[in-house]
């Protein structure tokens, strides 16, 4: 994946805040290495410091309509059991009007999810691993999945109520049933697991000892199953057919014991939810997140069309 989000740099941040960041991580530092991954307008970037040591710094604006996201990162970061494959949160704060973050910086890549990819082992042992060690999850404060995620991922009975002029033949052929279908998951997402809730390649990071999972800002108790499911939309993206992406799922205890019923309503709602998102408006400064979510629908709906024969 190439450059997705535009970021500022971290010289363009306040001078009161770089001062904390480098009271906090003890030495002074000397490169910043700014990631393109994801969409937020915030700061990422990896930090060489002068001791030698690294580390990954996440910023944004207090003000930000995201900035929330950012506390909801820290306060799981800080919850999070050693042993789950995420990096370690250091530190976090706030300075100047930013929140900051501080992260052990993982040198590695975005999960490669081609067909034949060697990092699909890799990703599926880190995502089983940490939905085991997730389960009874550490923070049994969060809300449950059928109330965050499932309030997020639907669109087809909002499509629905007022088709757009541009909704393909398909989508309009099966509107009705499409829209009934996606509201079946909900109902079967409720677990005792922390739940990850936003798998996607930019989000595991591949290095040389497995895979890390990063961005904890959407976690809920819920259903394991649906972190390992979100691989599928990404499978597909990266080039996999449907019933070849299945396949590689096969095996996974959170997969093959999930509801049939319930993965083709979790496909249709994923389909419906980037058929809805891709025709908002871009966010201010988020210039390439619509373009992607097209092609994210164009992916659930291949799922949603395998697993429904419609
Ligand atoms: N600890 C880390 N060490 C090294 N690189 C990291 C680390 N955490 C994240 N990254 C890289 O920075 C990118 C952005 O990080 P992250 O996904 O946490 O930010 P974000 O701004 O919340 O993005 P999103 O738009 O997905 O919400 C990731 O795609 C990854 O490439
Ligand atoms: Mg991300």
């Amino acid at each position: 994946m190439g450059l997705t989000a535009v970021r500022p740099s971290w010289a363009e941040l306040p001078t009161e805040l770089r001062e904390l960041v480098t009271a906090h991580l003890g030495s002074t530092v000397v490169s910043a290495d700014v990631q393109g991954g994801g969409f937020s307008p915030g700061v990422a970037a990896r930090l060489v410091l002068q001791n030698s040591d690294r580390s990954f710094v996440k910023a944004i604006p207090a003000a930000h309509v995201l900035a929330g996201k950012y506390l909801i990162e820290a306060e799981t970061g800080e919850r999070l059991p050693p042993s789950v494959p995420s990096p370690r949160l250091r530190w976090h704060g706030s300075s100047a009007g930013w929140v900051v973050l501080l992260f052990d910086d993982i040198d590695g890549r975005h999960a490669d999810l081609s067909p034949g990819s060697a990092d699909i082992p890799t990703v599926i042992s880190a995502l089983t691993a940490m939905a085991d060690l997730l389960t009874p999850s550490p923070l049994p404060d969060l809300q449950p999945s059928s109330a965050t995620r499932a309030g997020l991922l639907h669109g087809w009975g909002d499509l629905a109520t007022s088709p757009p002029a541009d909704l393909d033949w398909w989508g309009r052929e099966h509107l009705s049933d499409l829209a009934v279908l996606e509201a079946v998951w909900p109902a079967h997402a409720d677990g005792l697991t922390l739940v990850h809730g936003d798998i996607r390649p930019d989000n595991l990071l591949v290095a040389s000892g497995g895979a890390y999972v990063v961005d904890w800002a959407q976690p809920s108790q819920g259903a394991a199953w649906q972190d390992i499911a979100d691989l599928m939309p990404h499978l597909i993206m990266a080039g996999h057919s449907p019933v070849g992406a299945e396949k590689t799922l096969v095996g996974i205890p959170y997969w093959d014991l999930a509801p049939p019923e319930v993965i083709t309503s979790y496909a249709a709602a994923y389909a419906g939810y980037w058929t809805r998102m891709s025709r908002q408006p871009s966010p201010p400064g988020v210039p390439n997140l619509r373009a992607y979510q097209r092609r994210a629908a164009g992916a659930a709906i291949a799922w949603t069309r395998y697993r429904t024969g419609w």
